[in-house]
């Protein structure tokens, strides 16, 4: 039995680390062992490689040193995590995951595609999402919620950037319609979390059911 493996993806502020818990709460009320993860980071030498790859004093690293940190993160976290869980049929439900690497990576970084889509392979240890879900809202409303308290090393790269961000994972959504959809984060809290459940009807048939 393989479990589920569903990936949160949007730019910064777009209130993806919200709709997780709640997510991943709806989905163990169904009755299913679900594993909450958030990359970077969610095993020891993950986090260490967070703490690394998000620190503002490291303004120096190139984006190719960023780009491995992200995949070494990832690899450790697949192993580690993720590979077990799904072979004991648990619900994976993780902020972020290689479709980051494409947004941020090659979108935003202009890193060449090719190589990130090497690079994704070897950090995803070929495990690929079920189903991928993109927040989508206006890039400057959230880019000042997400730098209210301060801006991360990838925050601090300013409107630009997160516009690209934005624009890669549109381009996510029309080239693989299938695993990767936009999901409207504007409105309320329960009326984004409600699109969510309805964006993975065919996969949690139980979550409609749900109380909103
Ligand atoms: P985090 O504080 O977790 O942001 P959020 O709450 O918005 O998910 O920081 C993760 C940052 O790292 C975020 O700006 C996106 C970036 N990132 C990449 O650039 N590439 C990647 O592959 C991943 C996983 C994250």
């Amino acid at each position: 039995m393989r479990g589920l493996f569903i990936t949160l993806e949007g730019a910064d502020g777009c209130g993806k680390s919200t709709q997780a818990a709640i997510l991943a709460d709806r989905i163990a009320a169904t009755g299913r062992e679900v594993v909450r993860l958030r990359e970077p980071g969610g095993t020891a030498v993950s986090e260490k490689i967070r703490a690394l790859v998000l620190d503002p004093e490291n303004s120096e690293m190139a984006p190719e040193c960023e780009l491995l940190l992200f995949e070494a993160s990832r690899a450790q976290l697949v192993r580690q995590v993720i590979e077990p869980a799904l072979a004991r049929g648990a619900v994976v439900v993780c902020d972020r995951f290689y479709d980051s690497t494409f947004a941020y990576q090659a979108a935003g970084r202009s890193l060449a595609e090719q190589t990130i889509r090497a690079a994704n392979a070897l950090g995803s240890c070929g495990v690929a999402p079920d189903r991928t879900l993109v927040l989508d809202m206006d890039t400057d409303a959230a880019l000042s919620r997400a730098t209210r308290d301060g801006a991360d090393r990838m925050e601090a790269e300013g409107v630009a950037f997160q516009r690209r961000v934005r624009e890669g994972y549109l381009r996510l959504v029309a080239e693989e319609p299938r695993r990767v959809r936009r999901v409207d984060a504007t409105g309320t809290v329960e009326e984004v979390a409600g699109r969510l459940a309805d964006a993975l009807a065919d996969l949690l048939p139980d979550l409609a059911g749900e109380d909103r």
